[in-house]
């Protein structure tokens, strides 16, 4: 019987060569697993405390959280590429989200990412977030923001913006600088 040659799926994860988790960090998590029967109970709290000081996951943190936790690598990995609030990748410092969700889609949002696109010198067409190569900015799409009354809705790292006109954008790149 022949068997289907099946192709592995790419791990979508970067490297980080220079990952060294601090002392504090290790500390936080230890700190952490002591609030779980399980260590593996506390695998989301730790991914974010490991986002926290380095913004993003990387394949060496997922590989050192496995080893913390006493699991697989693929045990972190799969948490990783299942939550979007999970970074696979560096983010901009400044992380503009313009919500793409029903309302904001019909109120202008794709326009509006593009314009923010081609003011930041990014590919409008491309998936996924995009970051400026200075690592100022990250442009992507995300889900409702929970002000669908008031289109184009997006944020800019905390800062919430509805009604946001191709002017406004400009102002919010602004005083990014
Ligand atoms: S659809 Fe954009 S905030 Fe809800």
């Amino acid at each position: 019987m022949n068997v289907p040659h099946i192709e592995p799926i790419p791990n979508p994860l970067q490297h980080q060569r220079d990952f060294a988790p601090s002392a504090a960090l290790d500390a936080e998590v230890n700190e952490l697993l002591t609030h779980y029967p399980e260590k593996r109970a506390a695998s989301l709290m730790v991914l974010h405390a490991i986002q926290d000081q380095f913004g993003w996951i990387s394949q060496e943190a997922v590989e050192w959280t496995a080893k913390k936790l006493e699991l697989e690598p693929i045990n972190v990995y799969e948490l990783v590429t299942f939550y979007p609030m999970l970074r696979q990748q560096p983010m901009g410092k400044y992380q503009i989200k313009v919500c793409r969700t029903l309302s904001c889609a019909l109120g202008g949002a794709y326009a509006l990412r593009e314009h923010f696109c081609n003011k930041l010198g990014l590919d409008a067409h491309a998936h996924g977030p995009q970051t400026t190569k200075d690592g100022k900015f990250t442009v992507e799409f995300v889900e409702c923001l929970a002000s669908c009354g008031t289109p184009p809705v997006m944020m800019c790292n905390d800062d919430f913006y509805e009604n946001v006109s191709h002017k406004k954008a400009d102002e919010i790149i602004g005083g990014c600088r």
